[in-house]
């Protein structure tokens, strides 16, 4: 084994993927840690599973952020090294046809919301952070302060990238009636489950099959892909 690289994981829920990567970190079968567990949703079942296996856990809770910044909007302090017009131009997740409200009531609630979960990931200092099924896009404000250097935020799909974008992958793939479906480990970059592909499992949809056992199988390999990814990262980091 090489020497085990640092890092930390943002998720939303069950923390299935995040207890796989977990279980090979314990397991010797990664040359990784996890040193925090971040969540955007109170009480779930992921951040039980971190504090089970002795690692810190935060929340940022983002429906509140959001729900104040429609309250009071002109109540809003922005972080004082957040430019709207900086992040607005290199923002891909919002087409400029949404409109400026929009646009800029979006980039507000998760300036606020990122700053939060910068005040708490970047004390780590951490080589890799894990996005193992949260729920929420992340803007350039946030990822240009956590990749210096290089990509470090490495993302789990349950669908075969660039096929299915969005948040219901195994969903839109059972519905368009696909023959195939799988799930992608790729780097983020300004756009929605745009980045470079890092690795791709995929599995038969066979006749009968229902929504719910395609779920199963396609996790079932997203347990598998998640940790060989990171081994991967952790390799090439080693080397460099
Ligand atoms: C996974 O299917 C992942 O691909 C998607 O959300 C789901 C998270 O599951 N982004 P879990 O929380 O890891 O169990």
């Amino acid at each position: 084994m090489g020497k085990k690289i640092k890092a930390g994981a943002l998720i939303s829920g069950g923390g299935t993927n995040l207890q796989a990567i977990i279980d090979s970190c314990a397991q010797d079968k990664i040359d990784a840690k996890i040193v925090f567990t971040g969540s955007d949703t109170p009480g779930v079942k992921g951040l039980e599973r971190a504090e089970r296996a002795g690692i810190d856990t935060f929340v940022v809770d983002y429906r509140t952020i959001i729900q104040q910044v429609k309250n009071d909007p002109d109540g809003v302090v922005l972080p004082g090294d957040f430019d709207m017009e900086e992040i607005r131009a290199k923002q891909n997740l919002l087409p400029e046809s949404a409109g400026n409200e929009k646009i800029e009531r979006f980039l507000t609630s998760r300036a606020i919301a990122e700053r939060a979960l910068l005040d708490r990931i970047l004390p780590y200092d951490v080589d890799l952070l894990i996005l193992a099924g949260f729920m929420r896009t992340l803007t350039p404000y946030f990822i240009d302060r956590i990749n210096t250097g290089h990509r470090k935020i490495m993302n789990i799909h349950p669908a075969l990238l660039p096929a299915f974008p969005g948040t219901d992958g195994y969903g839109d793939t059972f519905r368009y009636g696909c023959k195939v479906g799988g799930c992608t480990v790729h780097f983020i970059d300004y756009g929605e489950d745009t980045g470079p592909i890092l690795g791709q499992k995929a599995f038969q949809i066979e006749e009968n099959d229902t929504l719910e056992i395609v779920k199963k199988k396609g996790l079932a390999l997203e347990w598998e892909l998640f940790p060989e990814c990171i081994q991967r990262f952790a390799e090439e980091r080693g080397q460099a």
